[in-house]
């Protein structure tokens, strides 16, 4: 083992602070001030120093925000301070009884303020700082204990490793040795969307909202797959255990405290100086919040002196002085008229709720999934019922619960059909699953799915065929398989109802320019399940084509990074069906994409050919990989060990026992600044 060199542990020490403050520009201010490929080979620095001085990996580096492993488990954890829920007001009228009811209980109040801040829909967490470095993550759990998640809220970008305390003028620093940040952590919309997105096309049910979707990825054991997520955190609570009131003394303060800790503080949030100023805030968001990219159930009102708090304690619940003023309600009761049974592209069976019109959240709603089979025996579902509907998260309704007293006489438990309602073949149900399928390839239902799935945006785009269109040319039976579509003409579109030959062309012109999209948007525009479009771009990207594919061992596709066994399987089990096998075969006979066409590193000319480089040390400028790179790009061959048949060794600071090995053999060295010079 070679010494450490003081200029190494510099070296780190400046590339986490300039990775730090990249990423804090990233995340918190959302104001890049690096362009990525410079972020990245930054990173990639660090990460070769680290690899090389593992004993100087530290657990606030840039590097260290992704668990190698995944968790077995996560341990409780109590809390130090209990996580208190908040009461809820919904609207003006309670809120002012809630500000009578806290002057009841208080010294007599004069030029009281109020913090507003808009409440986040997403799960609380308690971060545990140790002289300034993030040691702890817990969920709320039920308030006294949590779920230590640490591996977990480690990815979480906006979260701070390491807490930013120069810029805090505070005269004992050594008071800062533990500090606790509440806050909520959440999934931006986008995300939400693309994750249910992800989810439909895989077969898989969708979250009601982002919360469940939040609280769903938090529980996660492979923090691999948290960090694919995305989460975001906005921190609202700042704890100094035995000296509270001596960094800030009050909540406006607070938060001003954790933006300069380096924690990402909700910009919306307002200091009120009346009642009336909180009711505006209120109305003020009612509306604007949906234009945020996140969900907001209400605002959170806060009086802002932390003596005042004091005063008032805490209910058992509650903190007497704040409140929870949240929006319009969004569940509604209504009546249910029909249960329908939709058949999706998998095949899977849809039980439907259709309902008397209600409103929700300022949109009708009247159909609500039932999801499967044994949700509708769980809620005991039936025609004639009166139930409470939920627009959950704004997006897809629900069936929250019957009102079985309201239950007319004379109904019945309503059945999962047999056969399935489109083509009347038996349908069957796996044992251990929750799904009821139709099996049937020819049925019209699973068709059309499948057709609407590979017209659509992620797949293969081809736009002016929207569900009208795709249904009547499975009912004419002018197509029978996305194959088909290659083979339509202007005329037979143009005899379709509501389509006029101009229209037509279009549409063959959409359907030909589809021939170009890459071979990831065909694979995931099959439709195989478990594949949605992410999964595809990563299995593509090994796999670049369909034969590489179709002759891959479930072994081969697991070993993908992110793949599981589960996805492998079923693109193997895909594949091995002889109807799949004949569409491939057509398909690639219309001249769709079925083969990567992106240019891999392809080789510029032939100036290294014939000779074997070893790359050892750091370089001056080029990390390792892209010497490497370089090397391939003018047809020389890259090995990792000195053997004979070496012809160079590139050699950059801190070689180590390579050099040693080349010397014995002989073997010419080369410094970055040679080898740029042999191929300029
Ligand atoms: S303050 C004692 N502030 O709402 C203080 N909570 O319904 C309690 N929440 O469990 C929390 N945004 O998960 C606070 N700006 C905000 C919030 C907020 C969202 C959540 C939090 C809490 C729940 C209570």
């Amino acid at each position: 083992m070679q010494s450490t060199q003081p200029e190494i542990k510099q070296r780190i020490e400046e590339l986490r602070k300039l990775l730090i403050q990249a990423s804090y520009a990233y995340y918190v201010l959302d104001a890049p001030t690096i362009e990525d490929a410079i972020y990245d080979k930054l990173y990639r620095e660090l990460q070769d120093l680290e690899t090389q001085y593992p004993e100087l990996i530290t657990p606030d580096s840039p590097t260290q925000r992704v668990g190698e492993k995944p968790a077995t488990g996560f341990t409780s954890v109590r809390h130090n301070i209990p996580l208190y829920s908040l009461e809820n007001a919904f609207d003006v009228d309670e809120l002012k009884n809630w500000d009578e009811r806290w002057r009841r209980n208080a010294s007599p109040q004069e030029n009281v303020d109020y913090v507003c801040e808009l409440k986040i829909d997403g799960n609380a967490l308690a971060l545990t700082y140790e002289n300034g470095i993030l040691v702890r993550g817990v969920t709320r759990g039920d308030g006294v204990s949590g779920e230590d998640i640490t591996q977990n809220v480690r990815t979480i970008r906006s979260i701070p490793l390491r807490l930013n305390l120069d810029d805090i003028e505070i005269e004992n620093h050594d008071s800062l040795q533990q500090i606790e940040v509440r806050g909520e952590t959440f999934l931006p919309l986008d995300v939400f969307e693309k994750i249910n997105q992800e989810r439909l096309s895989s077969g898989e049910s969708q979250f009601a909202n982002p919360r469940n979707a939040t609280a769903g990825t938090l529980r996660q054991l492979d923090s691999r797959k948290v960090d694919k997520r995305r989460l975001d955190f906005f921190a609202y609570t700042l704890q100094i255990p035995g000296m509270d009131d001596a960094f800030a003394n009050n909540q406006w303060e607070a938060l001003e405290l954790l933006r300069k800790l380096g924690f990402k503080v909700n910009p919306n949030k307002q200091l009120c100086h009346s009642l009336d100023e909180v009711a505006q805030y209120y109305q003020h968001w009612d509306t604007e919040r949906l234009n945020l990219p996140y969900m907001t159930d209400g605002v959170v009102v806060k009086l802002n002196s932390f003596p005042l708090q004091q005063e008032l304690g805490f209910t058992n619940k509650f903190p007497r002085w704040a409140i929870a003023l949240k929006y319009a309600a969004e569940e509604a009761p209504t009546r249910v008229e029909n249960i329908s049974v939709n058949v999706g592209r998998t095949g899977a069976l849809t039980p439907l709720a259709e309902m008397y019109p209600v409103q929700l959240a300022g949109t009708t709603v009247s159909r609500a999934t039932l999801h499967n089979g044994d949700r509708i025996s769980q809620l005991d579902i039936r025609v004639g019922d009166t139930v409470i509907v939920r627009k959950a998260g704004e997006i897809i309704p629900e069936v929250v619960r019957v009102l079985k007293e309201l239950r007319p006489e004379n109904t019945t438990p309503f059945e999962m059909p047999t056969n399935c309602p489109v083509c009347g073949q038996p349908v069957v149900r796996e044992k251990g699953e929750a799904v009821t399928r139709c099996v049937n390839t020819n049925c019209a239902a699973i068709l059309k799915g499948s057709i609407e799935h590979w017209v659509s945006r992620n797949a293969l785009d081809i736009r002016g065929m929207g569900e009208k269109v795709v249904h009547q040319l499975v009912d004419k039976k002018v197509v029978n398989s996305v194959a088909d579509l290659y083979e339509l003409t202007a005329e037979t579109l143009a005899n379709l109802e509501r389509m006029g030959q101009k229209s037509a062309e279009k549409l063959i012109d959409a359907i030909e320019k589809s021939k170009d999209q890459p071979w990831s948007r065909v694979l995931y525009g099959l439709g195989i399940r478990h594949v949605g479009s992410a999964i595809a771009q990563t299995v593509t990207e090994k796999f670049d084509s369909v034969e590489k594919l179709a002759a891959a061992k479930v072994t081969d596709i697991e070993a993908i990074y992110g793949i599981g066994v589960e996805i492998a399987e079923s693109i193997d089990k895909w594949f091995r069906i002889e109807a799949n096998q004949t569409l491939i075969e057509r398909l690639q006979n219309t001249g769709l994409q079925l083969v990567e066409t992106q240019p891999a590193p392809s080789v510029i000319n032939q100036k290294l050919a014939g000779k074997t480089f070893v790359v050892t040390g750091t370089l001056p400028t080029l990390t390792r990989d892209e010497a490497k790179e370089l090397i391939q790009k003018f047809a020389g061959k890259v090995s990792n060990s000195i053997s004979k048949s070496t012809d160079y060794l590139v050699v950059g600071e801190n070689a180590g026992s390579k050099l040693a090995k080349a010397e014995k053999l002989g073997i010419a060295q080369l410094s970055e600044q040679q080898l740029l010079e042999m191929v300029k």
